[in-house]
């Protein structure tokens, strides 16, 4: 008998890469798709990971990459997790950056739920899509970023109405600070003071005092893959330690 399979966009890091092992925990295949070209030798002869490198702003590539490995696969779900950031004012941001970010983060999880909808149409199906926290609240700067993730939250209530009647359903996870390769890119490179001041003012900003680790984030995808939550589609899930709970104008309380 074939093993469950779940596709994984963003498979090489991050919050992905933490999708990826509870999955291989759970004896689920993880069909890994990430422009990464060091995904394959990672985990050349590990059992359970079939790696796909593509570049998901290419949809042609895309559609074709992911029909051909989910041709023979018992498909169970897909998590579209890849996401890229940039950051300029809405008078700065040019197309070719817009164009590149909405293709990734937005466009690409409809062409690859689409491309693997032949395997995933049957009961039990789940699609997850990983938002942001600025798919709802936005920073300066981040137009092009929040308008593709707000894009994310409202194409999967559409995808969770479409899927319905196959008994597939449709989710967002839409995490705040996750302790991910974005957090030491930015963490990293400053000097210790700095360092520890920036630390400690998001930390003081998120009521539940911390980042979330990329595994806790798996958890809840998990969740939202399996069973457990068969009642719920089409639903966004903030998954970011009380961050967007909170009015922002008395920030202590
Ligand atoms: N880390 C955070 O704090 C945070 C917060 C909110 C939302 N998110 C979202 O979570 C998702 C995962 O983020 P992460 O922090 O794990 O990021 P990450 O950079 O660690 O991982 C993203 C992965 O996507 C892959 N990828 C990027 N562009 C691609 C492309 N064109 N084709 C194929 N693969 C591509 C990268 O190679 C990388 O492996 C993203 O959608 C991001 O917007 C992250």
């Amino acid at each position: 008998m074939t093993r469950p399979s779940i596709l994984v966009t963003g498979a090489a890091s991050g919050i992905g890469e933490a999708v990826l092992r509870l999955a291989l925990e759970h004896g689920t295949t993880v069909l890994a798709l990430d422009s990464d070209p060091q995904l394959p030798a990672r985990h050349e002869g590990a059992d359970g990971v079939v790696p796909v490198v593509v570049d998901l702003a290419d949809p042609d590539a895309t559609a074709a990459a992911v029909r051909e490995v989910t041709a023979d696969a018992d498909l169970a779900g897909i998590v579209n997790n890849a996401g890229i950031g940039a950051s300029a004012p809405f008078f700065e941001t040019g197309l070719e950056v817009w164009e590149r970010l909405h293709s990734v983060n937005l466009r690409a999880p409809l062409v690859v739920s689409a491309a693997a909808w032949p395997r995933l149409r049957k009961p039990g199906g789940a699609i997850v899509n990983v938002s942001s926290i600025h798919g709802r609240a936005a920073l300066a700067g981040l137009a092009a970023y929040s308008a593709s993730k707000s894009g994310v939250e409202g194409m999967t209530r559409a995808m969770a109405l479409d899927a319905a009647p196959y008994g597939v359903r449709a989710n967002t996870v839409a995490p705040g600070f996750v302790r991910t390769r974005l957090w030491s890119d930015w963490l990293d490179p400053l000097d210790d003071e700095t360092r520890s001041g920036e630390e400690s003012s998001i930390r003081a900003m998120i009521p539940l005092g911390r980042p979330a680790e990329p595994a806790e984030i798996a958890e809840i995808v998990w969740w939202l893959l399996s069973p457990a939550s068969s009642y719920v589609t089409g639903a966004t899930i903030q998954a970011d330690g009380g961050l967007t709970a909170r009015a922002s104008y008395r920030p202590n309380h």
